[in-house]
């Protein structure tokens, strides 16, 4: 439980934005403010912050999951990873905002001496949270906020990664420390181009986000491309429910990919480091 202790340190109230401290069981934090909010950690070992809701399903996490943890997107993890490590001291407080079930974050921990991720989604942060514990990892935290709202003490953050999630500059300028790093993980142009191919008649490349930060100075940006194979109608399926596409596309375009039994992609990540200065 020392392992929460730290990390709860540079956490505030979500209520009235308060120090938080951990009870003496480790079973629940509480805020040092007059009225002495109290959050418990769940069955999993998430920290519960009542007033979240909504993010990925259980059903979206439980895809996600079975596609990441066959590793399609290790190459991918690992660039993230190596440009992380270049930009933070080995004492660094990480904050993963947008976490989803951890498949990036536990491998940043490793990088960190706290780590905080935080998903809207409580069935995102439950699977996150049972790996960490199956793997017993330290100083890693999972939490249900915002990332619009973040429970983090102004200035805390000496880095904050934000992969394949809403990206919101100002909170996480806020979080961050003068001279700390936010890195943007995106979706490159030709990202999941093969998928859209057996998909679609005619396809087109990824646009670039809208919601890219505007205030923070751009120190790096680099383009991680190579191919997978998937294999099988289950993973495809997977692959497929973790995509924007799922949700656009007719019954008859989803049976044309769904009667693959193999399928080639390009994958496309787009990493982008800002500092705060
Ligand atoms: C596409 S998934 C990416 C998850 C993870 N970063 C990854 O790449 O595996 C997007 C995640 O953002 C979460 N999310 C969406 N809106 C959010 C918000 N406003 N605050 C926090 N999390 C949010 C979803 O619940 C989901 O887990």
């Amino acid at each position: 439980m020392d392992n929460n202790k730290k990390a709860i340190d540079v956490l505030i109230c979500p209520v009235c934005k308060s120090d938080m401290y951990m009870s003496d069981d480790g079973r629940s934090a509480f805020c040092r403010g007059i009225k002495k909010h109290c959050f418990d950690f769940s069955s999993d070992g998430y920290l519960s912050f009542p007033q979240s809701s909504g993010g990925d399903s259980k059903a979206a996490v439980a895809a996600r999951r079975s596609f990441l943890a066959k590793d399609y997107y290790l190459h991918a993890a690992t660039a993230v990873c190596e440009t992380v490590k270049k930009y933070i001291p080995n004492d660094a407080v990480l904050i993963d905002a947008g976490c989803g079930e951890g498949y990036y974050t536990s491998r940043l921990s490793d990088l960190a001496d706290v780590t905080v991720g935080f998903d809207l989604s409580k069935f995102a942060c439950a699977a996150a949270a049972k790996s960490a514990r199956r793997e017993g990892k330290q100083g890693l935290l999972y939490s249900t906020a915002s990332v619009f709202s973040l429970p983090v003490k102004d200035f805390a953050a000496d880095a904050v990664v934000n992969i394949f999630a809403p990206c919101a500059e100002e909170e996480y300028s806020r979080i961050l420390r003068d001279g700390g790093y936010l890195f943007v993980v995106g979706a490159g142009k030709e990202h999941l181009m093969g998928l859209k191919r057996a998909i679609y008649d005619e396809t087109y490349e990824n646009g670039e986000r809208a919601d890219l930060p505007k205030k923070m100075t751009m120190v790096e940006r680099q383009t991680v491309h190579f191919e997978i194979e998937v294999d099988g109608k289950d993973d495809i399926a997977a692959l497929f429910s973790m995509t924007p596409y799922y949700w656009r596309t007719s019954e008859g375009d989803k049976e044309k990919l769904m009667r693959l039994d193999r399928l080639k992609t390009e994958i496309e990540f787009e990493i982008s480091v800002y500092r705060k200065d």
